[in-house]
């Protein structure tokens, strides 16, 4: 189903990130189109393809582009693109995302790894019914992202001299941002950043036994903290400041798995 390639780690790219897939060797690029349950990405920023190869003779596939709730496309365009990562020979799933930052000291431009996640979008991604060969009717997410490789990314930051913030990201569904009001409350809840991906790929991914790492590239204050007007233009501008570093930092980890 893919080409007898198999890969190790797939990676989720979130908006205006797709630079990361350039750190692959000959890459072999599928289309979603031709990939069965992928969504057609609507959203700019977010290309619509699968690149496979190898980053530091590790085999990757990198999915750039991913389905938003706020889409309202069929929840299956969550679930299989995890599902066929895992179907394909995957062990680790590794997201990106843009998100905003509930932390002053976090700003626009910053990496932070995603220790855990409050799941505000009011749904549930494997609502429905449970398929028990793919994973159980009820799924554990108690350390929902790897502790093991939270400590390999931190490694990798650090040997790179990258600043890498750490803490809760919290979905929400969007399409239309947070008030001021809601981060307030989502601060006291607990976020540190917030964003309108991840939360459903990661529980797809714990399901289905996926280990999964996920990095924020913090495009902006969260509403009520900042100067600049919320848009999605200012999303991809900071996204691209952001993505220099993230792609060191992927690089760097995907490298060091190649030992472990
Ligand atoms: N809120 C929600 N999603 C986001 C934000 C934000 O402030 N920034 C980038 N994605």
């Amino acid at each position: 189903m893919n080409g007898g390639f198999r890969p190790r780690v797939g990676v989720i790219l979130g908006s205006g990130l797709g630079a990361v897939a350039d750190a692959i060797q000959n890459p072999v690029v599928i289309g979603y189109e031709e990939l069965p349950g992928f969504p057609r990405p609507t959203v700019a920023g977010h290309a619509g393809q699968v690149v496979q190869g190898l980053i530091a003779g590790v085999p990757v596939a990198i999915l750039q582009g991913r389905a938003h709730l706020y889409e309202g496309g069929p929840i299956d365009e969550l679930r299989a693109p995890v599902r066929w990562l895992k179907a394909a020979g995957a062990e680790i799933l590794v997201q990106t995302n843009a998100a905003g930052s509930l932390r002053a000291e976090v700003g626009p431009g910053r990496l932070m790894a995603i220790t855990d996640h409050i799941n505000l979008t009011g749904t549930n991604v494997l609502i429905g019914p449970n398929d028990d060969s793919i994973g159980p009717r009820f799924p554990s997410m108690g350390q929902a992202y790897d502790p093991a490789l939270l400590s390999q990314l931190r490694a990798a930051a650090a040997q790179l001299g990258i600043p890498l913030a750490e803490g809760v990201y919290t979905g929400w569904s969007g399409p239309a941002f947070e008030t001021a009001a809601e981060i307030r409350a989502i601060r006291i809840l607990g976020g540190d950043a917030v964003g309108m991906s991840t939360v459903h790929e990661t529980i797809v991914a714990r399901h289905c036994g996926l280990r999964v790492a996920a990095i924020s590239a913090i495009t902006n204050l969260a509403e009520g903290m900042g100067e600049v007007p919320l848009s999605h233009e200012q999303t991809l501008a900071d996204a691209a400041r952001a993505a220099e570093d993230l792609v060191r930092l992927l690089v760097a980890f995907i490298a060091a798995l190649a030992t472990d």
